[in-house]
């Protein structure tokens, strides 16, 4: 393993490559990163990279993401079958049927979808700016929002904004099981309840605090509590309980039918140490967007990120 790290990171230097990592991903592939953030953080960092490739270890929406913004450079994913259960609720040939059937609808989309689906919309959002870009809107002008309904429930209850919703939602954060959670809570009655808003409405009203996984990080580095139940996918653990050493963290317990006993995105598991030093070497797989729907999607990209300055 220490090898293999080491010849990734020799490797990265050799090609002028930097490594972008999501918090969900294994630890060791974390560890040697350039760069580990949420997705706003991400697609920020893409756009300031002085590199020729960009390895991006996260899923493929972040991946093509990262090529929207930097047509020029050479994208790659150490495993292109790793997608997203959200991404996947939301074919482009059926999302443009429903936006056609409600042409005065303005449409926010969540940063978690294809590039095609990108290109259908007017601005893109992260959770971490979900609120903020909703808020631009005026009230009474009507939205679409896709495809993640849970996050579209959690921002109509934050901004009174209504939405007309695309029925997608995250397998990940589906899975968490409130009954397990109030249990795990009366074991650890001081524990703050954190949650990602893609979890469903009962678990982020036991919340203390809900946001990004950057904003999760960010809220227990500087709460005073020392014990935290983490409402997120488990990889996030890494880079938080390293930023918080002396604090308790406990991950949300999931329903019996998981296959993990907490939460974790098979997706993002699919990257591995070996498969990115793999796609290093061999620069593939690599991430192609065609030029009509790049500039298309990096259109509301690019006002995302303007409103998020
Ligand atoms: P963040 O932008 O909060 O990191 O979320 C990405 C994601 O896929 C959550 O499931
Ligand atoms: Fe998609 Fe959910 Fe995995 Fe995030 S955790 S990448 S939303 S499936």
């Amino acid at each position: 393993m220490k090898n293999l790290k080491e010849q990734i990171i020799k490797l990265k230097k050799e090609k002028k490559a930097v490594i972008l990592a999501h918090y969900y991903q294994e630890a060791a592939i974390q560890d040697v990163a350039d760069y580990v953030g949420d997705s706003l953080g991400l697609s920020q960092e893409a756009m300031n990279v002085d590199a020729d490739i960009i390895v991006f270890a996260g899923v493929h929406f972040m991946a093509e993401t990262a090529k929207i913004l930097n047509p020029d450079k050479k994208v790659i994913l150490p495993d292109l079958k790793a997608g997203c259960s959200l991404a996947e609720s939301c074919p482009p040939d059926l999302f443009k049927e429903f936006i056609d059937n409600h042409p005065d609808h303005i449409v926010i989309t969540y940063v978690n979808c294809s590039a095609e689906i990108k290109a259908l919309s007017d601005i893109v959002c992260t959770s971490s700016n979900a609120i903020k870009i909703v808020e631009s809107i005026p009230k009474d002008v009507p939205i679409i929002f896709a495809p993640d309904k849970n996050l579209g429930k959690y921002i109509i209850s934050k901004t009174g904004h209504d939405m007309l919703l695309w029925d997608g939602s995250c397998v990940v954060h589906e899975a968490f099981s409130l009954d397990k959670l109030i249990e795990v809570h009366k074991l650890h009655p001081n524990a703050t309840i954190i949650a990602h808003p893609e979890s469903e409405t009962p678990i982020l009203e036991t919340a203390s605090y809900i946001g990004s996984t950057a904003g999760m990080i960010d809220y227990v580095k500087t709460n005073s509590n020392d014990q935290f139940i983490v409402a997120t996918e488990v990889g996030i653990l890494h880079k938080m309980q390293q930023l918080v050493p002396d604090k308790t963290l406990i991950p949300a317990p999931a329903k019996e039918d998981n296959t993990c006993a907490c939460s974790e995105c098979g997706y993002m598991k699919m990257n591995t140490l070996q498969k990115l030093y793999d796609c290093l070497l061999n620069e593939s797989p690599e991430i192609n967007v065609s030029e009509e729907i790049r500039i298309k999607a990096l259109i509301p990209i690019e006002r995302m990120l303007e409103l998020s300055k």
